[in-house]
């Protein structure tokens, strides 16, 4: 078995059966995004103590893609500071799926929950550390 086959079956075990999926009691921040191109769309809570993300869940509907990147990335994401999150960046999610030369259509599914995370943050840090928020949002919105 190649490579490309190992990260084909992650992709497909991670959409029948993903990481971290479903909704945290309580949680500090969520966030809601949807990819435009399709209608897909997910929610993330997370749950923060003392500047780190002690818990991660996600939920919601999207391509085999977007649930294998979901879920790597609520692993990634989990046990991480604040400030270690917030320097997640796309290639850190691609290359754990072997995604790195993705179709620039696929991007935008396999980075949803990354631009999910990366606004809540925002939507967090706005509400605790006003002073980090405005860079930010400009990561956010400079994922695509
Ligand atoms: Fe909808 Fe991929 S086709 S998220």
């Amino acid at each position: 078995m190649d490579s490309r086959d190992i990260y084909h079956e992650m992709i497909v075990d991670y959409s029948r059966n993903p990481a971290n999926f479903g909704r945290l009691e309580n949680p500090d921040v969520t966030h809601h995004d949807a990819n435009p191109l399709c209608g897909d769309s997910i929610d993330m809570d997370l749950k923060i103590d003392d500047s780190v993300i002690s818990d991660v869940k996600f939920h919601g509907r999207g391509c085999a893609i977007c649930m294998a990147c979901s879920s790597v990335l609520t692993e990634i994401t989990k046990g991480k500071t604040l400030d270690d999150a917030r320097s997640i960046s796309k290639n850190d999610v691609l290359e754990e799926l072997g995604l790195e030369r993705l179709q620039a259509i696929r991007i935008k599914c396999a980075l949803l929950s990354l631009k999910t995370l990366k606004m809540a943050l925002y939507k967090y840090i706005t509400e605790h550390m006003t002073e980090d928020a405005d860079s930010l949002k400009d990561e956010a919105a400079g994922l695509y």
